[in-house]
């Protein structure tokens, strides 16, 4: 039974929805040529109204990562994701509700991206691992996109694979390894051939007054297999998880690996309170912490075992898992990450000024 009241409330609404729908039309006719909001909007929703939820949506991926093809059952294997069809082939495309491009496949001349008009209802997803400093601003992405996929936390689908920690109830049985050296750092050719100076200069200053092993190719290290990587890590105090590049958020295996395998991480990054959103407090050492390099040594070369447990205590209510590194956690899980999105979001975006946002 519907009493006068609610009717009443029910008209009111159905004529707000007349209302708007009719100014939205008006506002879009009005517009010579129309605004590019307003004929996607309303096909958004005509096409909307006649999308069944349980249909799977397909989600097509415009580039191999690195070439590299891959069953999309890996999706279900090792994520559990079985919620959209996934596909390569471009001969779906019209069909696609959404779209994956990786942004270092995109060409300079965009020459590469799909030929066809986009239909109303597809989205497309700008997915992109590397930070800011190792982004090649291709132009004309600026407004192409709708969802987007990054380390950022702000992202449409954040993608983090290289931080592993979380809350557990369970107790770990953590035992400190043997340390046989005070100061390590692992730094490779490939991303000392990207990095920014801010931290070669800081290990310079560092390495005036104390010392660090280093591995690694690069300063003509050892190098370091990935069997090798925990167990060496493991045999040092300290860790330098210096970032190769500094960002809000960017903070990567540099920061886990430490973690894992038992040893303390003196992170050189973004500021402290970034890092305390992702890992507890008193398990790192910021270099921010200390007025300069020097004080920092002194502090390193001066602490007492009892100091130096206690940054391991965190360990009682976290555990932390290694890091995969491996195209399968790089580029597979955001795609499956990507795929269940779309399952779940049919909502219609638009991503304003990718790069304003992305290099702010
Ligand atoms: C791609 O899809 C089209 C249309 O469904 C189909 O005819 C074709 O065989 C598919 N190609 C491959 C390689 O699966
Ligand atoms: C996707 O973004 C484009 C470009 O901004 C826009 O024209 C289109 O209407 C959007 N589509 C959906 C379904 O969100």
């Amino acid at each position: 039974m519907t009493t006068p009241a609610s009717k009443k409330k029910f008209d009111l609404r159905k004529i707000a929805a007349i209302c708007l729908i009719g100014s939205t039309l008006a506002f879009c006719l009005y517009f010579e040529p129309p605004s590019p909001v307003c004929p996607s909007t309303l096909a958004h929703e005509e096409y909307l109204q006649g999308v069944d939820p349980n249909e799977k949506p397909i989600v097509l991926l415009w580039f191999w990562p690195r070439g590299i093809m891959f069953d999309f059952k890996a999706c279900f294997t090792y994520f559990n994701i079985d919620s959209c069809v996934l596909t390569a082939n471009r001969s779906l495309y019209n069909e696609a509700q959404g779209v994956i491009f990786l942004h270092r496949d995109i060409d300079w001349y965009l020459q590469n991206m799909p030929r066809e008009p986009r239909p109303a209802f597809q989205k497309w997803i700008w997915l992109h691992v590397e930070s800011p400093t190792n982004t090649a601003k291709i132009p004309g992405l600026e407004h192409l996109f709708n969802l987007t996929m990054s380390y950022r936390r702000d992202s449409d689908i954040p993608v983090r694979f290289d931080l592993t920690i979380r809350k557990t109830e369970i107790k770990d049985d953590f035992v400190l390894p043997k340390k046989d050296k005070l100061v390590c750092w692992i730094v490779s050719n490939q991303i000392l051939a990207t990095g920014t100076a801010v931290r070669e200069q800081y290990y310079h200053e560092l390495s005036k007054h104390i010392k660090i092993h280093m591995f690694g190719a690069a300063f003509g290290g050892h190098p370091l297999s990935y069997e090798d990587y925990y167990s060496t890590l493991a045999s040092c105090k300290f860790y330098l998880s210096f970032e190769n590049s500094i960002h809000r958020d960017y903070f990567t295996e540099k920061v886990n690996g430490p973690l894992v395998a038992g040893t303390v991480p003196v992170v050189l990054g973004p500021p402290r309170e970034n890092y305390e959103q992702f890992i507890p407090a008193e398990a790192f050492i910021h270099i921010n912490d200390f007025p300069d390099a020097k004080s920092l040594a002194d502090f390193l070369l001066n602490m007492n075992d009892e100091a130096y447990a206690r940054y391991f205590e965190w360990r009682k209510f976290y555990t932390v898992d290694p890091h995969w590194q491996s195209l399968l956690v790089e580029y597979v899980r955001p795609i499956c990450l990507a795929c269940d999105h779309m399952s779940r979001d049919r909502g219609f975006h638009v991503v304003h000024d990718l790069y304003e946002w992305y290099f702010t």
